[in-house]
């Protein structure tokens, strides 16, 4: 079990920011914007998720994830809000989140479903998500030229994806979720998650103007394909998950706890 500190982000997300608040590029923006599109509802999903797979536990089980599963919560709880304030900008910037109502749709399917299914689901999009995190953590330099203040909030978003990335996990297997379940919910979700990145990706360039500039495309294959690609360093840590015997606690690094004690000033703790 891990203790998960609910931490309150001290950056002003009052004050407008630039297009291309990424470094001045407009592919990296545009990843990034995409992905900050689907958190509010894929977040509201993920604190749904746990709080039924929780309640579903038998009574003598719950104590022990009880503070887990509140600090989960809380923690994504206020990813969503600092994010819902980062995506005001964007639309007032003329971006469109076409991501989110997408996911709501296919949301509905799953009302009435079973909730290990939700949490196999959700502990698949937390492992995407801690992959990103672990990466974004560990090559933070490429943020070096990004806003400050949205350079910290993609960091402590991270260090906290980072902690909570068991929590969806260990509720599955509580509550009797099987392996071959855990894997099919993992290929779909690899292809939905990609394709809904990239569609929105393109949807963003295209609503800025810069889709079909050639330095666009070259950003793009570098950010992903290069030397230090996303895509190209996750393809081990996303094919692990296919162990019958994984965890997520066995890609644990120390760069969430340490980017958290070097930037304690950027936050505070709830109710510490
Ligand atoms: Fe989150
Ligand atoms: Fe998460």
């Amino acid at each position: 079990m891990t203790d998960l500190v609910v931490r309150r982000l001290l950056i002003d997300l009052e004050k407008p920011f630039a297009r291309h608040w990424c470094g001045g590029d407009a592919f990296r923006t545009a990843f990034f914007n995409a992905l900050s599109m689907s958190f509010p509802i894929g977040e509201q999903f993920f604190i749904d998720s746990v709080r039924n797979g929780y309640k579903a536990l038998p009574a003598a089980e719950q104590p022990k994830y009880k503070a887990e599963v509140q600090g989960f919560v809380g923690q994504e709880a206020t990813h969503r809000r600092i994010h819902s304030l980062f995506n005001a900008h964007l639309e007032q910037q003329g971006l469109v989140n076409a991501w989110g109502p997408r996911a709501q749709r296919r949301l509905k399917l799953m009302e009435g479903v079973h909730p290990l299914h939700w949490l196999a689901i959700t502990a698949a999009n937390e492992h995407f998500t801690a992959i990103f995190a672990e990466w974004m953590l560990k090559n933070s330099d490429l943020l070096d030229d990004a806003e400050p203040r949205l350079k910290t909030m993609w960091l402590w978003h991270s260090a906290e994806e980072s902690e909570h990335k068991s929590t969806a996990f260990d509720l599955y297997q509580a509550l009797g979720g099987n392996h071959e379940w855990r894997i099919r919910w993992f290929r779909r979700i690899t292809f939905i998650f990609l394709g809904d990145t990239l569609r929105q990706t393109i949807n963003n360039l295209r609503r800025d103007g810069t889709l079909w500039r050639w330095g666009t495309w070259k950003s793009g294959i570098g950010y992903l394909f290069g030397r230090r690609g996303l895509l190209r360093d996750s393809c081990g840590p996303w094919r692990d998950y296919l162990r019958r015997d994984f965890h997520p606690s066995q890609q644990e690094s120390d760069l969430s706890r340490r980017w958290l004690a070097d930037n304690a000033s950027a936050y505070t703790a709830v109710g510490a």
